[in-house]
């Protein structure tokens, strides 16, 4: 029956960084750098807010876009943090992580023949869905601009068919961000046209020097901002995101929400409020140590002689290889195979991260200091 299957579905490969996560798994004293998540546990009042809604029986349907409280503590932490205004009662979808946000996103707002932006390299979880809608992802070359997608650059990409350009930053793998400039000179080329911005903001949280903006704040009536949990509140396995829309956008993404999950789950939700308010300053402590990673990752790379760019925040780095290596995968399977430290190949992240690696810091010191020895062993 397999020739039946929906030929868009059967493209969609398995990604990158699953592929070479398996490759290497059996590899015995591996020191993995790969995974994107946070290495501290959820903070414990919000695990005790979930066992209290577990015994006080909240584990039935919620409104399909959330509790209506979650989503007035949602709607105020945008506000508190970023400026943000929407109506928690229409403009806020509380939903199966960014995943979801990003499927029904696309889902509602995308027909066959058109194409989204992506600036390249990027995170490799928007493309499959943009095929499965049968449009096309178009990637807009970052690499001769610290990896960062200008107004100029979007330029040359726009066609009478594109419909969406992706924002996604802070950027996994690049972890660098827009500056408000940037981001304005952005909502100036596309205000008015019929492109839609999908603000992927879900490391917002995670920005050491300087304070997160969102394109939101220049151009709500033309963007959907992503946001959730996953890394300002290490909960990636709660399956928490948050979607921030314009009413006459969200009421669609509702529907497709709705028909595709009914709801986010209960408890995990009851998690999110305890996040959103007693917790919102969980994310600092998490980031600082993030920040103290990420000097001491910089200082040892540096002294490596590698080309790198420093994250403006996340917690990847994404490095150029060395000459002489072939390709990124090559490069990849000769560290893990030498030295027993595992990082990700750029192609994981668009053709445009072929000649890259990315190392993600969310590990213990002690790890890094490790990986970093041998790392540097192998480059000599
Ligand atoms: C840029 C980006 N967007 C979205 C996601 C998915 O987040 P979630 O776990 O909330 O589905 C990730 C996860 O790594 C990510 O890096």
């Amino acid at each position: 029956m397999e020739h039946l299957v929906n030929p868009l579905v059967k493209d969609v490969q398995i990604s990158g960084i699953r592929k070479f996560y398996n490759m290497v798994a059996d590899i015995e004293g591996t020191i993995s750098l790969t995974i994107g998540q946070p290495d501290f546990p959820t903070p414990m009042h919000i695990k005790e807010a979930a066992k209290q809604a577990i015994d006080q029986d909240h584990t039935v349907y919620t409104h399909n876009a959330g509790y209506l409280e979650l989503r007035e503590a949602a709607s105020e932490y945008v506000w508190d943090k970023y400026k943000l205004s929407y109506d928690p009662a229409n403009e806020v979808i509380v939903t199966s992580g960014a995943s979801e946000g990003i499927d029904i996103t696309f889902r509602t707002i995308l027909t066959p023949g058109n194409e989204v932006i992506l600036p390249g390299p990027v995170y490799p979880g928007y493309e499959p869905i943009i095929k499965m809608c049968g449009a096309t992802p178009v990637y807009a070359d970052t690499t001769q601009n610290g990896f960062r997608l200008t107004a100029d650059i979007i330029e040359k990409y726009i066609t009478d068919q594109t419909r969406c350009i992706v924002l996604p930053y802070p950027s996994n793998p690049t972890g660098v961000t827009l500056s408000a400039d940037e981001l304005q000179d952005i909502a100036e080329l596309v205000r008015g046209k019929d492109i839609f911005i999908l603000a992927d903001e879900i490391y917002s949280e995670l920005v050491f020097d300087q304070e997160h903006v969102s394109i939101a704040t220049f151009l709500k009536e033309q963007t959907i901002v992503l946001n959730g949990l996953s890394k300002s509140h290490s909960m990636t396995g709660w399956r928490i995101g948050l979607l921030f829309a314009p009413l006459a956008i969200s009421k669609h993404i509702l529907k497709v929400h709705q028909y595709n999950v009914t709801c986010a789950a209960s408890i995990s939700q009851k998690a999110a409020l305890a996040a959103l308010t007693a917790g919102k300053e969980d994310a600092i402590p998490m980031k600082e140590e993030y920040a103290r990673r990420r000097e001491y990752v910089y200082s040892r790379l540096q002294s490596m002689k590698l080309d790198i760019v420093k994250p403006d925040g996340a917690f990847y780095f994404f490095i150029k290889l060395p000459e002489g290596y072939p390709s990124s995968l090559e490069f990849c399977l000769s560290l893990v195979k030498q030295e027993k430290v595992a990082v990700v190949p750029g192609d994981a992240f668009s053709p445009l991260g072929e000649g890259y690696f990315r190392l993600s810091y969310a590990y213990s010191m002690d790890t890094l200091e490790k990986a970093l020895d041998r790392i540097e062993t192998f480059l000599a």
